[in-house]
Protein backbone atom coordinates (compact mmCIF):
# COMPACT_ATOMS: atom_id res chain seq x y z
CA UNK A 1 0.00 0.00 0.00
CA UNK A 2 1.47 3.68 -0.66
CA UNK A 3 1.76 5.88 2.35
CA UNK A 4 -0.40 8.39 1.83
CA UNK A 5 1.21 12.34 2.48
CA UNK A 6 0.85 15.62 4.80
CA UNK A 7 0.70 18.64 3.14
CA UNK A 8 1.68 20.79 5.78
CA UNK A 9 5.43 20.98 5.60
CA UNK A 10 5.53 20.57 9.57
CA UNK A 11 1.93 19.00 9.99
CA UNK A 12 0.49 17.31 13.33
CA UNK A 13 -2.55 15.48 15.10
CA UNK A 14 -2.77 14.95 18.19
CA UNK A 15 -3.75 12.00 19.85
CA UNK A 16 -4.30 11.64 23.42
CA UNK A 17 -1.99 13.60 25.45
CA UNK A 18 0.83 13.23 22.36
CA UNK A 19 1.83 14.89 19.25
CA UNK A 20 2.82 12.95 16.08
CA UNK A 21 4.71 15.31 13.64
CA UNK A 22 4.58 13.93 9.84
CA UNK A 23 7.43 15.89 7.87
CA UNK A 24 8.24 16.51 4.18
CA UNK A 25 11.67 16.04 4.39
CA UNK A 26 14.15 16.29 0.79
CA UNK A 27 17.06 13.85 0.73
CA UNK A 28 20.24 15.27 -0.58
CA UNK A 29 21.57 12.40 -1.02
CA UNK A 30 20.63 9.04 -1.98
CA UNK A 31 21.33 5.92 -5.09
CA UNK A 32 17.55 5.10 -6.43
CA UNK A 33 18.58 5.13 -9.59
CA UNK A 34 18.08 1.42 -11.37
CA UNK A 35 21.50 -0.06 -12.44
CA UNK A 36 23.46 2.87 -13.08
CA UNK A 37 25.84 1.64 -9.77
CA UNK A 38 25.61 -0.03 -6.75
CA UNK A 39 22.20 0.91 -5.92
CA UNK A 40 18.91 -0.74 -6.65
CA UNK A 41 19.53 -3.32 -9.76
CA UNK A 42 16.53 -2.84 -11.29
CA UNK A 43 13.32 -1.04 -11.86
CA UNK A 44 11.39 -2.98 -9.67
CA UNK A 45 14.11 -2.77 -7.52
CA UNK A 46 14.36 1.15 -7.46
CA UNK A 47 10.26 1.74 -6.91
CA UNK A 48 10.46 -0.49 -3.62
CA UNK A 49 13.54 2.02 -2.54
CA UNK A 50 11.27 4.63 -3.52
CA UNK A 51 8.21 3.87 -1.39
CA UNK A 52 10.65 3.26 1.94
CA UNK A 53 11.63 6.84 0.97
CA UNK A 54 7.97 7.68 1.07
CA UNK A 55 7.62 5.62 4.19
CA UNK A 56 10.13 8.41 5.45
CA UNK A 57 8.47 10.78 4.96
CA UNK A 58 10.66 12.07 1.83
CA UNK A 59 9.11 13.57 -0.49
CA UNK A 60 11.81 15.15 -2.48
CA UNK A 61 15.01 13.23 -3.25
CA UNK A 62 17.99 13.99 -5.44
CA UNK A 63 19.37 11.30 -6.96
CA UNK A 64 23.03 11.47 -6.37
CA UNK A 65 24.69 8.41 -8.78
CA UNK A 66 28.64 7.99 -8.10
CA UNK A 67 30.22 9.92 -11.04
CA UNK A 68 33.89 10.07 -11.53
CA UNK A 69 36.03 7.41 -9.78
CA UNK A 70 35.35 3.55 -10.71
CA UNK A 71 32.54 5.28 -12.70
CA UNK A 72 34.68 7.12 -14.53
CA UNK A 73 33.30 5.99 -18.07
CA UNK A 74 29.98 5.97 -17.37
CA UNK A 75 26.76 7.97 -15.53
CA UNK A 76 27.47 11.00 -17.46
CA UNK A 77 24.99 14.22 -16.63
CA UNK A 78 22.82 13.26 -19.94
CA UNK A 79 22.28 9.80 -18.56
CA UNK A 80 21.01 10.45 -15.24
CA UNK A 81 18.70 13.27 -16.21
CA UNK A 82 17.38 10.73 -18.94
CA UNK A 83 16.99 7.81 -16.36
CA UNK A 84 15.81 10.70 -14.22
CA UNK A 85 13.18 11.43 -15.95
CA UNK A 86 12.19 7.47 -16.56
CA UNK A 87 11.96 7.17 -12.78
CA UNK A 88 9.42 10.19 -12.47
CA UNK A 89 7.21 8.60 -15.45
CA UNK A 90 7.63 4.83 -13.63
CA UNK A 91 6.57 7.03 -9.86
CA UNK A 92 3.96 8.54 -11.50
CA UNK A 93 2.38 5.29 -13.08
CA UNK A 94 2.54 3.70 -9.85
CA UNK A 95 0.97 6.14 -7.98
CA UNK A 96 4.31 6.57 -5.62
CA UNK A 97 4.51 10.65 -3.98
CA UNK A 98 7.85 11.22 -4.66
CA UNK A 99 9.78 13.23 -6.84
CA UNK A 100 13.04 12.77 -8.06
CA UNK A 101 15.57 15.40 -9.46
CA UNK A 102 18.90 14.59 -10.71
CA UNK A 103 22.38 15.11 -8.99
CA UNK A 104 25.98 13.40 -8.50
CA UNK A 105 27.88 12.01 -5.86
CA UNK A 106 31.08 13.14 -7.46
CA UNK A 107 34.53 11.45 -6.36
CA UNK A 108 37.13 13.93 -6.17
CA UNK A 109 38.95 14.39 -9.34
CA UNK A 110 41.27 17.62 -10.70
CA UNK A 111 39.24 17.61 -13.91
CA UNK A 112 35.60 18.54 -11.78
CA UNK A 113 35.85 22.37 -13.08
CA UNK A 114 36.28 21.47 -16.22
CA UNK A 115 33.79 18.57 -16.64
CA UNK A 116 30.94 20.85 -14.86
CA UNK A 117 31.58 23.47 -17.34
CA UNK A 118 31.50 20.64 -19.78
CA UNK A 119 27.76 19.92 -18.40
CA UNK A 120 29.70 15.90 -18.14
CA UNK A 121 28.99 16.16 -14.10
CA UNK A 122 25.94 17.70 -11.77
CA UNK A 123 25.25 19.77 -9.01
CA UNK A 124 22.67 18.93 -6.93
CA UNK A 125 19.08 19.19 -8.39
CA UNK A 126 20.87 20.63 -11.32
CA UNK A 127 20.68 23.97 -9.95
CA UNK A 128 24.53 25.27 -10.32
CA UNK A 129 24.46 26.08 -6.90
CA UNK A 130 25.68 22.75 -5.15
CA UNK A 131 27.95 20.10 -5.92
CA UNK A 132 28.24 16.93 -3.39
CA UNK A 133 31.37 15.29 -3.10
CA UNK A 134 32.82 12.18 -2.04
CA UNK A 135 36.10 12.02 -0.77
CA UNK A 136 38.63 8.72 -1.47
CA UNK A 137 37.81 6.18 1.71
CA UNK A 138 41.21 5.06 1.70
CA UNK A 139 43.37 7.86 0.89
CA UNK A 140 43.23 11.14 2.36
CA UNK A 141 43.58 14.33 -0.07
CA UNK A 142 43.99 17.76 1.12
CA UNK A 143 41.09 19.52 -1.20
CA UNK A 144 41.36 22.99 -0.43
CA UNK A 145 42.42 24.15 -3.91
CA UNK A 146 39.64 22.15 -4.98
CA UNK A 147 37.64 23.78 -3.04
CA UNK A 148 38.87 27.21 -3.58
CA UNK A 149 38.63 26.65 -7.77
CA UNK A 150 34.66 25.76 -7.29
CA UNK A 151 33.94 28.79 -4.79
CA UNK A 152 35.82 30.42 -7.45
CA UNK A 153 32.83 29.72 -10.12
CA UNK A 154 30.00 30.42 -7.71
CA UNK A 155 29.28 26.72 -6.64
CA UNK A 156 29.63 25.41 -2.99
CA UNK A 157 30.54 22.21 -1.82
CA UNK A 158 28.82 19.62 0.41
CA UNK A 159 30.94 16.91 1.43
CA UNK A 160 29.11 13.20 1.92
CA UNK A 161 30.01 11.37 5.15
CA UNK A 162 32.80 12.95 6.37
CA UNK A 163 32.57 11.17 9.58
CA UNK A 164 33.43 7.83 7.67
CA UNK A 165 37.07 9.06 6.94
CA UNK A 166 39.33 8.31 9.23
CA UNK A 167 41.87 11.25 9.08
CA UNK A 168 38.55 13.92 9.31
CA UNK A 169 37.43 11.97 12.26
CA UNK A 170 40.49 12.67 14.31
CA UNK A 171 41.60 15.97 12.66
CA UNK A 172 38.46 18.29 11.90
CA UNK A 173 40.90 20.93 12.21
CA UNK A 174 41.06 20.17 8.47
CA UNK A 175 37.81 20.30 7.82
CA UNK A 176 37.88 23.78 10.00
CA UNK A 177 39.94 24.67 7.12
CA UNK A 178 37.64 23.57 4.41
CA UNK A 179 35.07 25.41 5.47
CA UNK A 180 36.29 28.52 4.82
CA UNK A 181 35.74 27.79 0.85
CA UNK A 182 31.59 27.35 1.03
CA UNK A 183 31.82 24.37 1.92
CA UNK A 184 29.27 22.56 4.12
CA UNK A 185 29.59 18.57 5.58
CA UNK A 186 26.65 16.37 5.50
CA UNK A 187 26.57 13.24 7.64
CA UNK A 188 24.67 9.63 7.02
CA UNK A 189 21.41 8.95 9.06
CA UNK A 190 22.85 5.11 9.34
CA UNK A 191 26.18 6.86 10.81
CA UNK A 192 23.96 8.54 13.73
CA UNK A 193 22.30 5.67 14.21
CA UNK A 194 25.93 3.16 14.74
CA UNK A 195 25.58 1.54 11.28
CA UNK A 196 28.95 2.44 10.10
CA UNK A 197 30.70 2.05 13.74
CA UNK A 198 31.30 3.56 17.05
CA UNK A 199 34.16 6.11 15.08
CA UNK A 200 31.10 7.11 12.26
CA UNK A 201 28.73 7.44 15.19
CA UNK A 202 30.88 9.48 17.80
CA UNK A 203 32.52 11.48 14.91
CA UNK A 204 28.72 12.65 13.13
CA UNK A 205 27.25 13.46 16.69
CA UNK A 206 30.48 15.22 17.62
CA UNK A 207 30.33 16.86 13.64
CA UNK A 208 26.51 17.79 14.35
CA UNK A 209 26.54 19.46 17.81
CA UNK A 210 29.35 21.35 17.49
CA UNK A 211 27.59 22.51 14.30
CA UNK A 212 30.45 21.68 11.13
CA UNK A 213 27.81 19.58 9.60
CA UNK A 214 24.56 21.42 8.80
CA UNK A 215 23.04 18.90 6.75
CA UNK A 216 21.55 15.26 7.12
CA UNK A 217 20.49 12.74 4.38
CA UNK A 218 20.10 8.65 3.57
CA UNK A 219 22.68 7.68 1.29
CA UNK A 220 20.43 5.21 0.98
CA UNK A 221 21.00 1.95 -1.68
CA UNK A 222 18.68 -0.82 -0.56
CA UNK A 223 16.18 -2.16 1.65
CA UNK A 224 18.72 -3.67 3.46
CA UNK A 225 21.72 -2.08 5.58
CA UNK A 226 21.38 1.02 3.83
CA UNK A 227 18.04 1.42 3.98
CA UNK A 228 16.64 5.28 4.60
CA UNK A 229 15.89 5.91 8.43
CA UNK A 230 15.23 9.92 8.17
CA UNK A 231 12.62 9.75 10.91
CA UNK A 232 14.84 7.90 12.97
CA UNK A 233 17.64 9.98 12.51
CA UNK A 234 15.17 13.01 13.43
CA UNK A 235 13.81 12.42 16.12
CA UNK A 236 17.55 11.00 18.11
CA UNK A 237 18.50 14.66 16.97
CA UNK A 238 15.69 16.36 18.57
CA UNK A 239 16.34 14.29 22.24
CA UNK A 240 19.74 14.35 22.15
CA UNK A 241 20.42 17.90 20.41
CA UNK A 242 17.24 19.83 20.42
CA UNK A 243 14.01 19.47 17.75
CA UNK A 244 15.29 22.89 16.15
CA UNK A 245 18.48 21.57 15.26
CA UNK A 246 16.66 18.47 13.81
CA UNK A 247 14.69 20.70 11.65
CA UNK A 248 17.54 22.66 10.62
CA UNK A 249 19.72 19.78 9.08
CA UNK A 250 16.67 17.76 8.13
CA UNK A 251 14.08 19.70 6.70
CA UNK A 252 15.36 23.24 6.31
CA UNK A 253 18.98 23.19 4.89
CA UNK A 254 18.06 20.42 2.30
CA UNK A 255 15.43 22.34 1.78
CA UNK A 256 17.25 25.14 0.88
CA UNK A 257 19.80 22.96 -1.33
CA UNK A 258 16.84 22.13 -3.55
CA UNK A 259 15.99 25.29 -3.79
CA UNK A 260 19.80 26.82 -4.62
CA UNK A 261 18.85 28.70 -1.22
CA UNK A 262 22.27 29.71 1.18
CA UNK A 263 22.18 27.15 3.70
CA UNK A 264 21.87 28.17 7.39
CA UNK A 265 24.56 27.61 10.35
CA UNK A 266 23.07 25.78 13.52
CA UNK A 267 25.15 27.80 15.92
CA UNK A 268 22.69 30.18 16.79
CA UNK A 269 19.70 28.00 16.89
FE1 LIG B 1 26.59 8.18 -1.74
Amino acid sequence: MIPSVNNNAEGSKKNGSETFSKHQYVDIHCHCLPAVDDGPATMPDALALCLALVDDEITTVIATPHQLGRFNSCNEAVQIREAVSVLNEELKSNGIPLTVMPGGDIRVDERICQLLEADKILTLADGGKYILLELPHQNFIDIEPLLIELSSLGIQTIISHPERHYILAKQPKILRKWLKHSTHLQVTTSSLLGEFGSMARETAWHFLSSGLAVLVATDSHDLNSRRPCMKTAFERISIKLSRAIARVVCIENPSRVLKGRDIIPTNNV
